[in-house]
């Protein structure tokens, strides 16, 4: 099957900005204290849960990877766009980072103890995304849980520039309880949610949401 033009867009935008990405974005030391609080709860709810590995779906540069790693979790990251995985590869040659999308991901079915999808989503059409939900559901094992971060709004964005590059993806922001439903629809309960005034790295609102797949009775 051909692949969806979105995809093209976002591998081909990405591929283009990474090197900008990396000199821009401020690594996760660098977020406000509520958006490093969240990742950290979810390292020890995962830890706890003891019920695999975490994959970092739409990973980038691999730092979050790094910092649940540093956090004590067995991770490894999953990105569309080679160019953005060079440099996780380069600055964290101990962890694992493959090419892949989150659309269908080569993870067999309740393999994972964790999902981190950390502003990553934000460029999939809402007409997709229950598609990558039914594939968190599947990927992950009864009793793990997911970690969602993005902006949130209600727009659908079509930049010219990104990162100070040419870029051809689009942005698509949905309000929290949208997320929050296709979540729930693709069988994840909601545990905790949290939505934030532009600040840090996001100079928009932005939201985290935590949600588990039910462990078996
Ligand atoms: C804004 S960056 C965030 C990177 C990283 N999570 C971070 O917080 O630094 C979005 C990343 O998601 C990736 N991405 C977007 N859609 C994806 C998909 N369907 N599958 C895998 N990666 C995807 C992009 O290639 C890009 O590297």
């Amino acid at each position: 099957m051909a692949e969806p033009s979105f995809l093209t867009a976002v591998r081909e935008s990405y591929d283009t900005v990474a090197a900008d990405y990396v000199e821009r974005v401020p690594p996760p030391a660098e977020t406000d204290p509520l958006s490093r609080a969240m990742p950290a709860a979810f390292a020890e709810l995962v830890r706890t849960a003891d019920r695999g590995p975490v994959a970092d779906l739409g990973c980038g540069p691999g730092r979050v990877t790094a910092h649940l790693a540093g956090l004590g979790v067995s991770a490894f990251g999953v990105d569309l766009s080679p160019k953005m995985i060079e440099p996780a590869r380069h600055a964290h040659p101990d962890l694992r980072f493959t090419q892949g999308s989150m659309t269908a991901l080569e993870t067999r079915n309740d393999e994972l103890g964790g999902i981190l999808a950390w502003y990553s989503t934000h460029h999939t059409p809402p007409r997709w995304l229950p598609a990558v939900f039914a594939e968190f559901h599947r990927t992950l094992a009864p009793g793990g849980h997911l970690l969602w971060g993005d902006h949130v709004g209600d727009e659908r964005l079509r930049p010219t520039h990104g990162y100070g590059r040419p870029v051809s993806y689009e942005s698509y922001l949905l309000p929290l309880d949208r997320t929050a439903g296709l979540l729930e629809q693709a069988g994840l309960v909601i545990t905790a949610q949290l939505q934030q005034e532009p600040g840090g790295r996001a100079n928009r609102p932005h939201a985290c949401l935590l949600a588990r797949k039910p462990p078996t009775p």
